[in-house]
């Protein structure tokens, strides 16, 4: 077909060159400009680390505190802004409401969104502070529950918890182990390289789009359960095997039975084939937090049970199908009190720094050019039209 190679899910075919992610995925690896996610997971906290994907290096201290206060300060939404979640039913799923939210945001953007160097940098404050915003007033509308407004004097998580599980009568009690595991959950999806929603962000913004635009078109991508939607899968097909009885064995026979059209979600990379490193992270924290929270290690039981089984099994051998992120994730974001439809606004709050780098990255290098992919036609290549009285 002529100039043309066909490369399905784009299995093959780099569309940018960029200096954020660096992924080996037959042997596990995962750094972000450079630094192993395992010391990252350790060390770093998120902040710190959107900072690193974001602009590089490591921020100096005073670079941090900067940094953290720009974005404290930008927490607070426009309150015409904050009427527009009346408008949504009750029980809507946060993540659409969550892309409403950030292409709303572009609306009320002052100064307004242009590619000069300081209206990007107040783009990055306003979108790494407002997410985590409309994402507790998203999951407060979805319960009917009155919205209370950012406290810029707590941490990042501290405030996002506040505004998620706060009530205005009684001050909130902040648990340091839950702050500590979210820290570290969003540490391990602050980039991906080019998975499905960057590269959502990335076509999107090279149309000339602007980034709020690019990154709400990103969580709309993330959305489906293939890719971070996978996470509130997951925990109910663990949920549904707990409720039926459905035995491991059973389930994993029907996984395999393709007629069946049920996958073992939370398992399986595009591009890692041997071991998922942040999924491996994730158990360990999820064995250690969860096994404190008698009542919430039911589902880990099971969890680790699948993973056995298909560890076991030539199915998934095979098909080097092992434990993703979304696996164990899931897991945690429960025992700390969201339900599973708040599972993927919570990647989506980690993705956040990932998407804005990539899109600055991009509208910086002159080598890009609009993405537009090309095709294998394979329909009727010429006919000529028929009345309808004749066809
Ligand atoms: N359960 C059962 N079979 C599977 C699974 C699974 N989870 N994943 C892949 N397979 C099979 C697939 O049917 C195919 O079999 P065959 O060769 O017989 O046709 C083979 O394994 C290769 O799979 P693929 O679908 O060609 O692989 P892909 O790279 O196109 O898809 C994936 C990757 C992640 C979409 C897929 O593994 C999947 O659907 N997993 C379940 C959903 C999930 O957990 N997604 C989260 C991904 S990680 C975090 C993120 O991106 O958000």
């Amino acid at each position: 077909t002529g100039d043309v190679t066909l490369d399905v899910g784009f299995g093959n075919t780099a569309a940018c060159r960029s200096a954020i992610t660096y992924i080996d995925g037959d042997a596990g690896i995962l750094r972000y400009r450079g630094y192993p996610i395992e010391q990252l997971a350790e060390h770093s906290t998120f902040l710190e680390t959107s900072y690193l994907v974001l602009y590089g290096e490591l921020p100096t201290a005073a670079q941090l505190a900067e940094f953290t206060e720009r974005i404290s300060t930008h927490h607070l939404l426009d309150e015409r802004l904050k009427e527009m979640f009346r408008l949504f039913p009750r029980r809507s799923h946060p993540m659409p409401v969550l892309a409403a939210g950030i292409n709303a945001l572009s609306t009320f953007a002052m100064p307004p969104v242009s590619l000069e160097e300081k209206t990007l940098e107040q783009q990055t404050y306003r979108l790494m502070a407002q997410v985590p915003t409309l994402a507790a007033y998203g999951y407060k509308n979805s319960l009917g529950l009155p919205t209370l407004y950012p406290d810029e004097s707590l941490g990042y998580i501290e405030n996002f918890l506040r505004m998620s599980f706060g009530v205005p009568s009684r001050p909130y009690e902040i648990d340091d182990t839950i702050v500590r595991a979210l820290d570290v959950l969003l540490i391990l999806h602050a980039d991906h390289e080019q998975n499905c929603s960057t590269s959502t962000v990335r076509m999107v913004g090279s149309s000339g789009a602007n980034l709020y635009l690019s990154v709400a078109a990103g969580v709309s991508a993330l959305s489906g359960p293939l890719h971070g939607g996978a996470n509130q899968a997951v925990i109910e097909m663990l949920q549904q095997m707990r409720d039926t009885g459905e035995s491991v064995a059973t389930f994993v026979q029907k996984v395999k039975d393709k007629k069946s059209g049920v996958k073992l979600m939370g398992f399986g990379h595009r591009i890692y084939k041997n071991f998922d490193p942040r999924a491996q992270i994730v158990k360990r924290h999820a064995d250690a937090i969860l096994r404190e929270r008698p009542g919430h290690d039911e589902l880990l039981d099971l969890a680790l049970a699948l993973e056995e089984a298909a560890r076991s099994d030539d199915y998934f051998t095979e098909r080097k199908l092992y434990p993703n992120v979304d696996f164990y994730t899931g897991l945690i974001y429960q025992a700390m009190g969201f339900p599973s439809n708040m599972f993927t606004v919570l990647f989506t709050i980690g993705r956040l720094p990932g998407w804005i780098a990539h899109w600055r990255e991009q509208s910086l290098d002159p080598a890009t050019k609009i993405g537009r992919p090309r095709q294998v036609y394979t329909g009727v290549v010429q006919r000529d039209y028929v009345p309808s009285d004749q066809r």
